[in-house]
């Protein structure tokens, strides 16, 4: 019999990949592409849904022929996304009626500030385990209703339909038959009452979005259906996984214990927390999330994020022409002058955890005749590593876990400095997966699990990749130095926002 493997699609904001992988986890082969970023006005970001279909066509292509194998030697497809994005489209046509706006698009901020008071805000919070902000996709779809004429009568009437970008993928490998999400990305909407599992009707009269455009959701690791026939030289492949793409990370770290703590250094970086079969919300604005569902069994995750972070590294390469390469910002980071020290706040487009303030703007602080490009890198770089820093410590405080190991993973993860100075300035050991692409595996996980790939979690813990560990080597002063400056910073930049 012919080997089979996993096919795994790693839909993200700036990149679409792809990965065959096989039973033990391996990476048979990944292809990858890039698409374009929309930028209308200063703030917001959209995307072409058309553009990423067509960019998860090509991938697949791609990477089934380098790995070699035909596509009836693909067992089953799991999909893991960018979360929030939202796509409205037509369901006779299968156009979409404007671009998608994607998560970290700050054009919906109105529609939140319309709505917001302590009411609203606690209702949210307490069925949601979100706080109220444009960053999720209730009032990304308020907007794109608003905004095209005649479609909320179109709603109404059941002829559009609202996908996350996992359900505009589904939708497409299924040539519409199916319209369909699982519990981690519905999670994501603002309109998901995480308790019952349900959409949530105030929510959805709150934004009057009609009932009828949202998908059914499943759990992360079901069985959805198959692919049609149409592609892939008329082999029907099952999409059996799907989960949002930091929730898959999670799963990927085979973090399945509560008080796992995983951190995905990617556009931005993504803290997140396995809690456990409980939802517990969190006193200091932090997300109560789904990690995943399997077999009736949902778990939650505590969720923090620096909305901007890999981003600030793109703008220090193509913004300001720094370096060329990226490789190149570490060793412009080490070369710098540490007795300059310089703090960089990258909040281009608003703050995330705990803070939630949209309107907040980034700043240098600390600059003397030093200060250069290599300060500037080193400092940014920093920025990264304090974000998450912040995040683990309400974490621990919250839950009262002492979080021995952090498990980091994604590109940005690849570069040396940031992780030893991750572990000096969280003073806790870091442990980074030989295979950064953690999102794809779990996505393949959660897939292989419902096709009894692989038969249950306690398989898939054994297939635990090696990992680098990197340990806190800098005194308690300097680390209590440093992050009161960071802190004197922040409060610097939401003062001037103000
Ligand atoms: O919530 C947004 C997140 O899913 C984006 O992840 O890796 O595509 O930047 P990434």
């Amino acid at each position: 019999m012919m080997a089979e493997y996993i096919l795994s699609i790693d839909q993200g904001t700036t990149t679409t990949r792809a990965f065959i992988i096989d039973r033990k986890g391996n990476y048979i082969g990944t292809a990858s592409q890039k698409f374009q970023q929309i930028i209308p006005n200063p703030g917001w970001v959209e995307h072409d849904p058309n553009v990423i279909w067509q960019s998860v066509c090509n991938v697949i292509e791609e990477v089934t022929q380098k790995s070699g194998i035909s596509y009836s030697q693909i067992k089953a497809l799991g999909i893991s996304n960018q979360r929030e994005t939202t796509v409205v489209w037509d369901k006779i046509t299968g156009e979409p009626i404007y671009n998608a706006i994607v998560w970290n698009s700050n054009q919906s901020l109105n529609i939140i500030n319309q709505l917001k008071s302590v009411t609203n805000e606690e209702y949210i919070h307490k069925n949601t385990g979100l706080v109220m902000d444009p960053y999720f996709s209730a009032s990304k779809i308020r907007w794109i209703l608003d905004h095209n004429e005649g479609s909320q009568a179109e709603a109404e009437k059941g002829n559009l339909l609202f996908g996350t970008i996992d359900s505009w993928i589904i939708w497409k490998l299924t040539k519409g038959k199916l319209h369909a999400t699982d519990h981690t990305n519905a999670s994501r909407t603002m309109l998901f009452n995480i308790h019952r599992l349900e959409w949530d009707s105030h929510l959805l009269e709150l934004f009057n979005i009609p009932r009828a455009m949202l998908p059914n959701v499943y759990p992360s690791s079901f069985y959805y259906g198959e692919t049609d026939s149409s592609f892939f030289e008329g082999v029907k492949i099952p999409i059996s996984g799907v989960a949002g793409n930091q929730q898959a990370s999670l799963f990927g770290q085979l973090a399945f214990q509560s008080g796992q703590v995983k951190s995905t250094y990617g556009q931005g970086t993504f803290i997140v927390m396995n809690i456990g079969s409980k939802a517990k919300l969190s006193n200091n604005r932090l997300l109560t999330t789904i990690a995943y569902s399997i077999d009736g069994q949902i778990n939650y995750a505590l969720e923090g994020s620096a909305l901007i972070s890999g981003s600030a590294i793109e703008w220090l390469k193509d913004g300001l022409e720094l370096f060329e390469n990226i490789e190149d910002s570490e060793t412009l980071a080490l070369e710098a002058n540490e007795k300059s020290p310089i703090y960089v706040v990258p909040t281009f487009r608003g703050m995330g955890a705990p803070y939630w303030e949209p309107d907040v703007r980034g700043a240098v602080l600390g600059m003397d005749e030093h200060t250069g490009k290599r300060e500037l890198v080193l400092a940014t770089f920093e920025s990264l590593a304090y974000q998450v820093n912040d995040i683990i410590d309400l974490m621990e405080s919250e839950t009262e876990i002492e979080l021995d190991v952090l498990h980091v993973d994604g590109g940005v993860a690849q570069n040396n400095f940031l992780i030893q100075f991750q572990a000096d300035i969280l003073n806790k050991t870091v442990s980074r997966v030989e295979r950064l692409e953690t999102t794809g595996l779990g996505a393949a996980y959660l897939a292989g699990l419902a096709v009894d790939y692989w038969k249950d979690l306690n398989e898939l813990k054994a297939l635990v990749s090696e990992s680098e560990i990197f340990q806190p080597n800098m005194t308690q002063i300097e680390r209590m130095t440093k992050l009161k400056s960071w802190h004197n910073a922040l409060k610097t930049v939401r003062y001037y926002s103000q």
